[in-house]
């Protein structure tokens, strides 16, 4: 079943999610809520989705990190109780959307890599090493559990801007670039 996602506003959106039970991550209406939010995903071509944003203020995600096997559809992985325990010293900045506010956009700076461990829908202990793209996912996703928004993490709101005018303002940001090292 396809979920309401919680749009910008929303008071879920800004709690601090609750660890999940083992007897809970068994439970047939929690195995649902994640067959759920995968399909939510899917259909919103979304690159992640948290707990709380389809009102579930509980700490899981779903995300797209490992890459797509062959003419096949990137898979997705399942991450409970997430914690990250070892990340680069170095950051990047990028765009980020969330389907929470699909309008805007945010420049973000983020870890290159991060050591990611979580449980698995199955319950069971896993750990992954993510650099880039997925690395990046993981982290706004789990931001998502402590109830911080990309909003939160830019170093300016000069960074905000609408998904329909990125261009311009990435033409403009790149001029400022210039500006600054030359
Ligand atoms: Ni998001």
């Amino acid at each position: 079943m396809i979920l309401p996602i919680a749009q910008l506003g929303q008071p879920v959106l800004r709690r601090m999610a609750s660890e999940v039970t083992p007897a809970e991550i068994a439970s047939p209406e929690f195995q649902r809520l994640i067959d759920d939010m995968l399909e939510t995903v899917t259909a919103a071509k979304g690159a992640g989705l948290a707990g709380p944003q389809v009102f579930q203020s509980k700490r899981l995600f779903v995300a797209g990190v490992l890459p797509a096997p062959e003419g096949r559809p990137q898979p997705l992985t399942v991450f409970i109780n997430p914690r990250i325990v070892q990340h680069a010293e170095q950051r990047l900045f990028a765009w980020e959307g969330c389907l929470s506010f699909v309008e805007l956009l945010v420049l973000v700076p983020r870890w290159a890599s991060v050591r990611i461990e979580f449980l698995d829908r199955q319950g069971q202990p896993r750990t992954l090493d993510l650099e880039g793209w997925p690395a990046r996912v993981v982290q706004h996703e789990y931001d998502h559990l402590d109830g911080v928004l990309t909003l939160d993490r830019t170093p300016s709101t000069r960074y905000i801007v609408k998904a329909s005018e990125i261009k311009a303002a990435n033409e403009e940001l790149t001029r400022a670039t210039e500006r600054e090292t030359t």
